[in-house]
């Protein structure tokens, strides 16, 4: 078993159908991107070009090893939900019911699911933009409102807006509150306080909280992110959404494990999605993820902590004019370019041949921001920031 990574080796993600390096003739299509070759550094897609754990690996091999890959179902023993429990516990103090957990395809998946089980057309769903754009996305397509509880971002220091989230959750047609913790992409790792508000308010109003962690092991070395469903509030409604794609780099074998200890809401959700097979391949990696990569997360973590300062020194010294704070969780660099963003987008695409995300792709407070992701090698790294520091 590895117990040292090396996170500055590069790994070519060529031939692999890789959505991020690979995607660029369709990409162009969509008229999404204009440049796109050999020599193209993406960095707009949230997934790792690191290497997965080592543990992952070597039990896929031994998996394929069995030969045959039929339906499989993550019920036929305790290990899959044994090996998630065990990592909450020991990742975040999070006691988990395993009867609370229901595993399906993804976050995104969930949240679709969770919109049409749990709300009305018309019904206002309330989000804290500059936020995850899917969860715009996926509000409107079905027929539910939007309701922006756009945070307040002072110096690059975002926080809540409490005064208008309680008069929008106390307004009876917002029934849903999409939180974002910690949240994307502006990196915030909500303290016990601001989650305290936020519950004690949904709950006060009744308003079902769906909480979305996907990035809850991403976080700084001076940072902890607390799951929302550890605080005391049995008057809270309370769904949340975790997943392995992010922490592992497992994005491809599409897992998320929702977990919902109230029945009332648990079972309305497991009828909607119904029975699925998950890939056999995904329940081996997940659980070898949750089992044994304790030692790879913790190495990641610093690694990421190394590429995020290193932006913070390289900002200030050849490019003071972008606005940047080391996140404090997830794997992505918020920057403030400070002009219209999908013109500065373009241009960074055809003059550096980098591409970022356009930060109106979050809402309302994104236009001005480029997110750009930095799970990359230290090298690759700095040629992109490098490149966009000489047409900028
Ligand atoms: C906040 C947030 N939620 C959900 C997802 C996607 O989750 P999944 O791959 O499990 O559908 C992402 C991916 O970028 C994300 O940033």
């Amino acid at each position: 078993m590895i117990e040292q990574y090396d996170f500055d080796a590069i790994v070519s993600r060529q031939g692999t159908h890789a959505a991020k390096w690979e995607a660029g003739d369709l990409l162009k299509a969509w008229g999404m991107v204009e440049r796109f070759d050999a020599d193209t550094i993406p960095l707009f897609v949230a997934d790792m070009d690191f290497p997965c754990p080592q543990p992952v690996l070597d039990a896929l091999h031994a998996r394929i090893d069995r030969k045959i890959l039929g339906y499989s179902l993550h019920q036929t023993s305790t290990e899959y939900l044994d090996a998630l429990c065990g990592w909450f516990q020991r990742q975040h103090d999070w006691t988990i019911d395993p009867a609370s957990v229901i595993q399906c395809q993804g976050v995104v998946e969930a949240l679709d699911i969770i919109i049409r089980t749990f709300t009305a057309a018309g019904d206002g769903i309330i989000i804290q933009p500059p936020v995850y754009g899917t969860f715009a996305s996926t509000i409107t397509k079905h027929g539910r409102v939007v309701v922006n509880n756009t945070l307040n971002e002072q110096d690059g220091v975002y926080t809540v807006n409490f005064e208008q989230f309680e008069q929008q959750a106390a307004d009876p047609n917002n029934t849903l509150f999409l939180l974002c913790s910690p949240h994307s992409p502006v990196g915030r790792v909500w303290t016990l306080a601001e989650l305290t508000q936020m519950a004690e308010i949904c709950a006060t109003h009744d308003v079902l909280v769906v909480s979305d962690e996907v990035h809850c092991d991403l976080t700084r070395a001076d940072q902890k992110h607390i799951p929302l469903a550890t605080l005391v509030n049995d008057d809270l409604r309370l769904i949340t959404c975790t997943s392995t794609n992010k922490t592992f780099n497992i994005a491809g074998l599409s897992c998320a494990n929702i977990i919902i200890d109230d029945p009332t809401l648990r079972n309305p959700f497991s009828s909607a999605l119904g029975i699925s097979f998950p890939s056999p391949l995904t329940l081996t990696a997940v659980t070898a993820a949750y089992q044994h990569s304790d030692v790879w997360l913790s190495q990641v973590n610093d690694y990421l902590d190394g590429n995020l300062a290193f932006i913070e020194t390289f900002l200030r010294e050849k490019m003071p004019t972008v606005g940047y704070r080391v996140p404090q969780g997830g794997y992505s660099a918020w920057l403030d370019f400070g002009r219209d963003s999908a013109e500065i987008t373009r241009h960074i695409n055809i003059k550096a041949n980098i591409i970022l995300e356009d930060g109106s792709a979050s809402g309302e407070g994104g236009a001005g921001y480029q997110r750009m992701c930095v799970a990359c090698s230290r090298s690759v790294l700095q040629e992109a920031l490098e490149r966009i520091g000489r047409i900028i």
